[in-house]
C-alpha cells in the first residue's frame, strides 16, 4: 500500500510519541520516496551530465545528510562536491564555479538561514535544485528544480523519516548522475537499485528489534556524556546519532570520526562513558574497531552497531547491536534508524517532551 500523505490523520496511533511514530513510518516513507524519486528523476530538466561542481547547503539534520551525499557524489558520480552549514555559506564569499549546481536540503523547506544561502547561489548564477518535504514551501518554489520527500506531515521536532527520505532521494540522484556521466556500468546501477529496493524490509527488520535497542538506550540515561564515533560514510551519521540524543534526551552527546577521537575528545573518555561505534563490516571496518579499543582502554563503554559480520573478531567486554547485513555504501539509511531508537528510548527513560524539547523549534524561520 501506498504511503497516503492526504490520508494521514495526523494522529499518534498507538503511539506515545509522533516521533515514535514518525520512526516507525520509515519502513512506508523510504519505500515511497524512492519510488517517487524514480519517476521525478526521468522527467526533470536538469543536464547531469554538465554541471561541473556540486554545491550543497543545509542545516541540522538535513545537512548531516548533505554530508553523507558528499560521498555519494564523489565516490559513486565522481563529480566533486562542496558542502556548508547553511548559516555559514554566503559569509564564507564561496567561489562559485560556472555551470554550477547548488543544492539545498530542508524538511520544512522554509529555514531561513538555508532560503538565504540559497538566494545568494541564484545570484551567482548557480542552477538551484532543492529536496524539501513540504511542498510549495518557499525553498521549493524559489528552486529551479525542487524535488519532494514523500515523508508526509513530521511532528516531532527532531527530525527522522524526512532525514531517511532525503537520503533516499539523495542516493538515487546520484547514481541517476553516475549514469548519465558514464562513471558506473550499467550491472551496478542495477545492483544498487535493488540494494535501495530492499532497504525498507531492513529498517522493518531493525525496527523489529526495538525491545533490545529501548534496554540499551535506558541503560545510558545516567551517563553524563555519550560518544557517537563513525569513519568515511558513517562519519555523518556519528554526527547525526549524537544530534538526536542532545536534542530529546539533553544529555551531552557529540559524533566524531573515529580518526580523530585520539586528538581531543579522548580526554573526556571516563570509566562507563557511553561510545557508540557505526560499524558495518566496511573497508574501514578494522580502523573503526582499533579507534574503539583506543577508548575501551581507557574504561569506554563501547557499543559496537554493527551487522553478523562485523562483530566477529570482536574485542572481549565490548557490547553489539546487530542490523542486517546491506550494501556499505547505503547503510547510513538502515543505520540512522537504530540511532533514533537509541535516542528515543534514552530520551523516554530521562521522561522529557520527545516530541516539543526545550529551546527548539521545528522550523527555524530567523536567521
Ligand atoms: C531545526 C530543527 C532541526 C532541523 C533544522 C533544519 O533546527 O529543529 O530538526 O534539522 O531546523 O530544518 P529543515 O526544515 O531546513 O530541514
Amino acid at each position: 500500500q501506498p504511503f497516503d500523505q492526504e490520508r494521514e490523520d495526523n494522529g499518534k496511533d498507538d503511539h506515545q510519541f509522533f516521533m515514535h511514530k514518525e520512526i516507525h513510518q520509515q519502513v512506508a516513507t523510504t519505500r515511497d520516496t524512492f519510488h517517487h524519486t524514480q519517476h521525478c528523476l526521468l522527467d526533470i530538466p536538469l543536464d547531469f551530465e554538465q554541471f561541473q561542481r556540486l554545491t550543497i547547503v543545509a542545516c541540522g539534520t538535513s545537512y548531516y545528510a548533505a554530508m553523507v551525499a558528499k560521498y555519494w557524489f564523489e565516490q559513486i558520480a565522481k563529480v566533486p562536491v562542496d558542502i556548508d552549514v547553511a548559516s555559514e555559506f554566503r559569509y564564507r564569499e564561496p567561489l562559485l564555479s560556472k555551470n554550477g549546481l547548488a543544492l539545498f536540503i530542508s524538511q520544512s523547506g522554509e529555514t531561513a538561514d538555508t532560503l538565504a544561502a540559497l538566494r545568494y547561489a541564484k545570484a551567482n548564477d548557480q542552477t538551484i535544485l532543492s529536496i524539501v518535504n513540504v511542498a510549495g514551501s518557499t525553498i521549493a518554489r524559489e528552486s529551479n528544480i525542487s524535488l519532494q520527500t514523500q515523508a508526509g506531515p513530521e511532528i516531532g521536532v527532531a527530525s527522522t523519516k524526512a532525514f531517511t527520505a532525503q537520503l533516499a532521494i539523495l542516493a538515487k540522484l546520484a547514481i541517476h548522475t553516475a549514469h548519465y556521466r558514464k562513471v558506473i556500468d550499467v550491472k551496478e546501477v542495477k545492483h544498487l537499485l535493488n540494494e535501495m529496493n530492499a532497504l525498507p524490509g531492513l529498517i522493518d527488520i531493525t525496527l523489529g528489534i526495538e525491545d533490545q535497542i529501548k534496554v540499551l538506550g535506558a541503560s545510558i540515561k545516567d551517563a553524563k556524556h555519550a560518544f557517537f564515533i563513525g569513519r568515511g560514510i558513517n562519519y555523518p551519521l556519528a554526527m547525526e546519532g549524537a544530534l538526536k540524543l542532545k536534542e530529546i534526551s539533553y544529555m551531552h552527546a557529540e559524533g566524531f570520526g573515529a580518526g580523530e577521537l585520539k586528538h581531543g575528545p579522548i580526554a573526556l573518555i571516563e570509566p562507563g562513558t557511553p561510545v557508540f561505534v557505526i560499524a558495518p563490516d566496511d573497508s574501514l571496518l578494522e580502523k573503526t574497531l582499533s579507534n574503539a579499543e583506543e577508548v575501551a582502554a581507557r574504561g569506554a563503554r563501547c557499543i559496537i552497531i554493527g551487522n553478523q559480520a562485523s562483530i566477529r573478531n570482536l574485542p572481549e567486554g565490548m557490547e553489539h547491536l546487530i542490523l542486517p547485513p546491506c550494501d556499505n555504501r547505503l547503510s547510513p539509511i538502515l543505520y540512522a534508524v537504530a540511532l533514533q531508537l537509541i535516542a528515543y528510548h534514552a530520551a523516554l527513560a530521562l521522561g522529557t517532551d520527545v516530541d516539543q524539547p526545550r529551546n527548539l523549534a521545528k522550523s527555524v524561520t530567523v536567521e
